[in-house]
């Protein structure tokens, strides 16, 4: 390895957004290395870099913006961003560091897309018409887990797409696909790079507009259900259900958007059969793993044996793929922005394209309602008052959206209980995987859903 990729082989595992933690880091290569921008002799220098890290057999590729500069100019309070020190682009000792946090550099960024065009193989793009207007210093959003965005005053948004997957990102395909929506946040323009032995460019990164003054649906949901748990919210609890049914309508508003623009088709019950084998087997090995959970696992089979017998063709499309109340906004004026159409980001692109019923958009929501009543619980001594509170709200809310889904021009979730049970039992089941290996204390929350469900036959839901 070069001394770069050295000095990277030990940063980049210390990055949030780094999907491969745990692992030793064998290898880093450099696959792309571009100068975007120089202001002077001593930098400071913006690089964009794909770099892929082989982990145990495993080889990821991770976008990274590097700014360099001479050594000793680094202003003190970009220390904490550096990386190290080591001969870049044919300047022999340079300070490297994480650029994101330089406003000097994410000012350059967006300063490419006013003039939009190449450089080799990195372009940035803009829509048509489209004027950027720049200027503005790019700040890093903070509470990112996947990815790393930059807000730029009150104009864009620049999210840059930190694991690499070739080919164009769904994030961008979606956004451009609904642009005009006002459920979304209007795309302007991209950057995009050829990488080696792929003939379709790949999405680097996205800008879009910047919906200021906006609530994160998670923050707003918790919010409400913690004023609820403390005895003060019970009117502001049914303001929430309307939000909720707001939410729901929104959802299937921007589902039929979808269907129009892109692709669509319908499954056969044999594909359906197919589908529920794939649950079994996804259970079964969850089951193999959490012993609390293999004692539902006959009757989430059995939601499992219904939905394979479903025996009409279920319509399929693009969808959201990863709905959750984290992925939407609530405007001051104009209702629900949905966010972030890139899917499972560590899931293959080209397995996140396929299409899919939108009724697992509405199980991830519906999921995502329990999840915000069970967070608070978490580590609460038990409580039964509490959590009938909990659970109620949840209830609410789900019935609320669903019931807006179905306003909206959705299909009915309640004449499709069968379909909706199996995705949230799936969904509920990898949560259980997830957090009985990453954070045990919240294993409560999804072993309680899927128990409550179990319980309780649909017809009486
Ligand atoms: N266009 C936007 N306007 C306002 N806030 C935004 C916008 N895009 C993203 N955000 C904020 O940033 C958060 C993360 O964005 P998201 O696209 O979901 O990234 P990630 O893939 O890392 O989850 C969102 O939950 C939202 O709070
Ligand atoms: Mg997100």
């Amino acid at each position: 390895m070069s001394q770069l990729e050295e000095l990277i082989a030990v940063w980049l595992p210390r990055q949030r957004w780094f999907s491969g933690k745990g692992i030793p880091i064998q290898q880093i290569r450099v696959e792309n290395f571009h100068t975007l921008a120089s202001a002077g002799p001593d930098g400071p220098d913006l690089h964009l870099l794909v770099v892929r890290s082989g982990q145990r057999g495993r080889s990821s590729r991770y976008q990274v913006l590097l700014g360099s500069r001479a050594p000793r100019s680094l202003p003190p309070d970009l220390a904490r961003a550096a990386i190290g020190v080591c001969p870049v682009s044919g300047k022999r000792q340079r300070v490297i560091y994480d650029a994101a946090c330089d406003g000097d550099l994410t000012g350059m960024l967006l300063e490419r897309f006013a003039s939009p065009g190449g450089n080799g193989q990195v372009r940035f793009r803009t829509l048509p018409g489209e004027r950027i207007r720049t200027g503005a210093a790019g700040r890093m959003l903070t509470g990112e887990q996947s990815n790393t965005s930059l807000v730029f005053g009150e104009d864009y948004v620049l999210k840059t797409f930190r694991r690499l997957w070739p080919g164009p990102n769904p994030d961008l395909e979606l956004n451009c696909a609904l642009s005009g929506s006002p459920y979304v946040a209007r795309p302007c323009g991209w950057i995009e790079a050829d990488l080696p032995g792929y003939a379709a460019p790949t999405t680097l990164a996205m800008l879009q507009t910047y919906i200021p003054g906006a609530m994160d649906g998670w923050v707003l949901a918790t919010t409400n259900v913690w004023a609820l748990l403390e005895g003060t919210g019970p009117e502001r609890q049914s303001a929430f259900t309307e939000e909720a049914a707001l939410l729901g309508r929104t959802t299937a508003e921007v589902h039929r958007s979808l269907a129009k623009a892109l692709p669509t088709d319908v499954l056969s019950p044999t594909a359906v059969a197919e589908l529920a084998d794939a649950m079994v087997e996804r259970l079964a090995m969850a089951s193999a793993e959490v012993p609390e959970l293999a004692d539902y696992a006959h009757l989430v089979m059995e939601a499992y044996a219904d939905f394979s017998q479903v025996d009409e063709p279920l319509p399929i499309q693009r969808i959201h793929g990863d709905y959750h109340l984290g992925q939407v906004i609530r405007t001051g004026a104009g209702g629900w922005v949905l966010l972030d159409f890139e899917g499972e980001p560590t899931v293959p692109v080209r397995e996140r394209q396929r299409l899919s019923s939108p009724l697992r958009d509405v199980a991830g929501m519906l999921r995502s309602f329990d999840y915000a009543a069970g967070y608070l619980l978490v580590d609460h001594p038990s409580d039964p008052g509490l959590e009938w509170a909990a659970r109620s709200w949840a209830r609410h809310n789900r019935e609320a959206f669903c019931r807006g889904y179905a306003d909206g021009g959705g299909a009915d979730p309640e004449k499709h209980l069968a379909v909706l049970r199996a995705f949230e039992f799936d969904k509920a089941v990898y949560e259980v995987l997830y957090e009985a290996r990453n954070r045990p204390n919240w294993l409560r929350v999804p072993l309680e859903s899927i128990a409550t469900a179990v319980s309780v036959p649909p017809a009486a839901r």
